[in-house]
């Protein structure tokens, strides 16, 4: 290292051509060569940047390299990291102190900060914060030169649009948008820009995973063989296309367009009308409580609860105490299996339970797609609910159509959620009675 730098102090035109040249800062000052791919991103200087790419292309490694780059030449910047999940936010944010942390640019970072979230403050006043769009309410009244969404076909339009464009307004900022493709959002509208004549302040980029040489292309050819060429999963996460998901029970623009800041609330109030749904935990999976105002159309959902591995008399008390507090609404349970001696011991509030057949189960889901697809429900970003709502879909069985989650997948809160949606509908008298164990 050493040896570099003198090297490079004897040659100032070096140093001059690193600074200006993102691929040959990496290589002297992070001591990492990019890839031929990534080296076409680092150099990009489009303001609105869209890379798609396959999974373990080099996305995080690549952006940590650039905004490093331009935090040490753009003195005074201010950049945000911004993910589905503040812990992704993070995976690039520990990379970038990492990197530092080997390199003579570390005598430039003033200080790392961990809380109340992290960020790297450097010597020359440039700034980079990770955060999450979860709670979007939080990223308003932040104003940054750039910002780069990792993972960003996981991140909703909306917050897209409302909350992480308008923070790039004071300075004219930039942004650049990386991830593999899911459904076709606004990560494939700017991906299409960026292709596009028209539109010369986007520019855009797609590869798939083996682009990136340091990773093993023989598991990608196993992958290759198990899903198939041509399966949905092989072509979204390794080749990185936008293939319309045939089999998803609610279409990506439906479940995005319902996702709206609403505060969970622990307790209701007086004036309004609520209905509780609650899917059970069987083997490995979640008990998921959901409350919805169901006042009036749009429904929304103001509670949520996910847990596992507690015992069902703690369920019991939970279902009882939210009966309690929003203002002893309808409850309805999941009743098969050990639903009905949980059932039993929630006689005294009422609890209805819903007794799920091959039929009863379509009929549930196909009134929460409608009522989804009608923009009737709406939530907050949940995580967990979101996912869940994405890769539940149909499967054509021998018996006929089932609705399920993707193998590996939970379907707990799309069943809460589908309950609470059920037992709302029934003050507006529009159910129809299935699978009803008792009534
Ligand atoms: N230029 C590089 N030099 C050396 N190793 C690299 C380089 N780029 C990426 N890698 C390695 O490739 C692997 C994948 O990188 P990275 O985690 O950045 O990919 P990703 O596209 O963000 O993956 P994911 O889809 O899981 O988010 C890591 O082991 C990383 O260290
Ligand atoms: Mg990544």
């Amino acid at each position: 290292m050493n040896d570099l730098i003198s090297e490079l102090s004897k040659d100032r035109k070096k140093i001059k051509q690193a600074i200006k040249d993102p691929v040959l800062f990496t290589q002297f000052f992070l001591y990492h060569k990019p890839h031929p791919a990534q080296e076409q991103i680092l150099r990009d200087r489009c303001q609105f940047l869209t890379v798609v790419a396959g999974r373990r292309f080099g996305k995080t490694k690549a952006m940590a390299f650039s905004a490093i780059h331009y935090a040490v030449t753009h003195p005074g910047s201010i950049q945000f990291i911004l993910a589905p999940s503040y812990n992704q936010a993070n995976i690039m944010f520990w990379e970038i102190t990492s990197l530092l942390s080997k390199s003579i640019l570390v005598h430039l970072v003033e200080r790392v900060y961990k809380t109340p979230f992290s960020r790297i403050i450097f010597k020359n006043g440039s700034e980079i914060h990770a955060r999450s769009t979860t709670k979007p309410e939080y990223l308003r009244g932040h104003k940054a030169h750039r910002v780069i969404l990792d993972e960003a076909a996981y991140i909703p339009d909306d917050v897209v649009s409302q909350v992480v464009e308008p923070m790039l307004a004071d300075y004219n900022g930039s942004w650049i948008k990386i991830g593999t493709p899911f459904g076709k959002n606004h990560f494939y509208d700017t991906y299409l820009k960026g292709q596009s004549e028209e539109f010369p302040d986007y520019s855009s980029y797609r590869f798939p995973s083996t682009a990136n040489p340091h990773i093993s292309h023989e598991f990608i050819e196993k992958k290759k063989r198990e899903y198939g060429e041509n399966s949905i999963i092989f072509r979204t996460e390794y080749l990185a296309e936008f293939v319309e998901d045939q089999n998803a029970v609610f279409r990506w623009e439906d479940i995005q367009k319902n996702v709206a800041s609403i505060e969970l609330l622990d307790r209701g109030h007086p004036a309004r009308r609520y209905v509780i749904g609650c899917d059970l935990a069987k083997y490995q999976d979640y008990t998921v409580i959901v409350v919805l105002d169901v006042t009036e159309k749009p429904f929304r959902l103001v509670h949520f609860q996910r847990f596992n591995r507690r015992p069902y008399a703690e369920t019991i008390m939970r279902l009882k105490e939210l009966y309690r507090r929003f203002n002893s609404p309808r409850v309805l349970i999941d009743s098969s299996g050990v639903g009905d001696p949980v059932l039993e011991d929630l006689q005294d509030i009422g609890a209805e339970g819903y007794v799920f057949t091959s039929k009863s189960k379509v009929q549930l889901i196909q009134r929460l797609q409608a009522v989804i697809e009608n923009g009737e429900v709406k939530y907050p970003y949940i995580e967990e609910l979101v996912r869940e709502l994405q890769f539940f879909e149909y499967q054509l069985t021998r018996q006929g159509v089932k609705m399920e989650a993707r193998q590996g997948f939970h379907d707990d809160c799309v069943i809460a959620l589908a309950l609470a949606v059920w037992a709302a509908e029934q003050y507006s008298g529009g159910y129809i009675s299935v699978g009803y164990s008792r009534f």
